[in-house]
């Protein structure tokens, strides 16, 4: 916009020097692999703002002074009329923009912070929709006017709004990355029966080869990304990443892309990533502690003026380790660089301001080991391996993570903290596999190593499940669980 109005002045050529001069100004968001020397310690996130309602989370926002602020989408809802959900015009979505921008708590805060931003359903103009959708080329332009990505900007030209950024000189990087997890996105699978304690009709995996959330240009940017050089790398996602088990829009409902980005971060030993995210209407921090091979966590912000108000129960996520199920709040990440080991807040705070939870990271616990033993060709995932029908003579590589005695003197080692996950994978080590473990051997000893199994695929209660009965039908070949290159 700032550039615009330049433009207009015939000042164009100065804009440049004018931009950095004022940190305030909105970012381009254009993609280099060192954008800013400024040191980020305050960073405000956050989703799910409806313009027409009250949003007093804008003035605690601006009152927190953070360096950047995060939008991960819904940042209007433009695909609502008269109370109902109705698939947008592109004048809709301009005009909740342009009620947005009347915010005065949303333009102070614009005011003093700069803000990168992505969209998710409700900004892109229709509930839940992805690659299908039909305005989604004037939404991103709409989208674009309203963030001040500068005309000239390739991002303007790309298809999608992912965009990324670093800040920070050597050793103090912070990359942020912002994909859209709806340009591309294929159509979302239903089921056909409410889970227990949901009304809503579930949406269940859709394992299509070719689905994708991300689609292979954003796919092979994010890759890119994560090959540059940063010490902290801050993923937003309008979507849940970790969290699994809800019915609701989820990276899981693509396990296979799910399971892409989990490979990807360990296959470019990407160090110190840290999932943001919305969408849900309410606030959780999530912990994935194998996928990536250290502790993944995923904080979910979401609610600026839409969270649940009244206490909600919380939904089923075996990832959660904390939980903020009503209220409006946003989320903050706060990085103490002055320590020997950087320290990393992440923090979901009320409308006022108040932390609600909080959990600690040094940044050394988020380092990546390169993958050491990636899988053979013909050796399958879990996720691919949950698609093999019974029967079928298989090889596949998992980390355990959940392993227990059961009748009959059989070990079960799950792929799953939870063995009820429906994502879970199972091979059943019966006595004659454990002939070579150490005497002293418990199931216990053998969660967090990679293991590789081959046998008959058989079903067990709905579950698949391999039964080892020799020790030619195992190894072990991993003992950190790191690089079984599943999930
Ligand atoms: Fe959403």
């Amino acid at each position: 916009m700032i550039q615009r109005i330049l433009k207009i002045r015939g000042l164009r050529h100065f804009s440049l020097a004018i931009v950095s001069a004022f940190a305030w100004l909105p970012y381009s968001g254009v993609a280099r692999a060192q954008d800013d020397l400024q040191i980020l310690s305050r960073i405000a996130f956050g989703s799910c703002a409806k313009q027409t309602d009250p949003c007093p989370i804008w003035e605690t926002i601006a009152d927190y002074q953070p360096e950047l602020t995060l939008l991960l989408g819904d940042n209007v809802y433009a695909d609502i009329l008269d109370g109902r959900l109705k698939p947008a015009t592109p004048q809709r979505i301009a005009d909740a923009y342009a009620t947005l921008a009347k915010d005065p708590g949303f333009a102070r805060l614009r005011s003093c912070s700069p803000i990168m931003a992505v969209w998710d359903d409700h900004d892109y103009g229709n509930n839940d929709s992805g690659v299908e959708w039909e305005h989604k080329r004037p939404a991103a332009e709409l989208f674009h006017d309203f963030f001040g990505t500068p005309a000239d900007s390739p991002l303007r030209k790309q298809a999608g709004v992912y965009q990324a950024r670093i800040f920070g000189p050597p050793g103090k990087r912070t990359q942020i990355i912002l994909l859209d997890t709806r340009f591309f996105r294929s159509p979302l699978e239903k089921g056909t029966a409410p889970l227990p304690g949901f009304r809503a009709l579930p949406y269940v995996p859709n394992t299509k080869p070719d689905a994708t959330i991300l689609g292979e240009a954003q796919w092979k940017w994010l890759e890119e990304q994560l090959r540059l050089p940063a010490e902290i790398r801050i993923i937003g996602s309008s979507i849940q990443v970790v969290s699994s088990e809800h019915p609701f829009e989820k990276w899981d409902n693509f396990p296979l892309e799910r399971s892409r980005l989990f490979e990807l971060i360990q296959r470019t030993a990407a160090s110190g990533v840290v999932i943001l995210s919305g969408d849900r209407h309410l606030g959780e921090i999530s912990l994935e502690p194998l996928a990536v091979g250290y502790p993944l966590y995923d904080i979910t912000a979401s609610g600026l003026n839409q969270a649940t108000q009244g206490w909600r129960e919380v939904e089923p996520n075996q990832f959660r380790v904390a939980a903020l199920p009503y209220g409006n709040h946003f989320g903050t990440v706060e990085i103490d660089w002055s320590s020997a080991v950087p320290l990393i807040k992440l923090q979901l705070r009320h409308e006022d301001g108040e932390i609600a939870v909080q959990t600690r990271v040094p940044l050394d616990v988020l380092t990546a080991r390169p993958p050491s033993l990636p899988r053979p060709a013909g050796v399958l995932s879990v996720a691919e391996v949950l698609l093999v029908d019974e029967g079928a003579a298989v090889q596949v590589q998992f980390a355990v993570r959940g392993a227990r005695a059961v009748s009959g003197d059989r070990w079960l080692l799950n792929s799953e903290i939870d063995f009820r996950n429906s994502r879970n994978f199972t091979a059943v080590l019966n006595r004659g596999g454990r002939s070579s473990l150490p005497p002293n051997a418990s199931p216990d000893s053998l969660i967090g190593k990679t293991i590789r199994v081959n046998g008959n695929i058989s079903l067990y209660n709905g579950s698949k499940q391999i039964q080892i009965d020799t020790e030619s039908q195992w190894e072990i070949v991993s003992e950190s669980g790191v690089g079984d290159g599943e999930r």
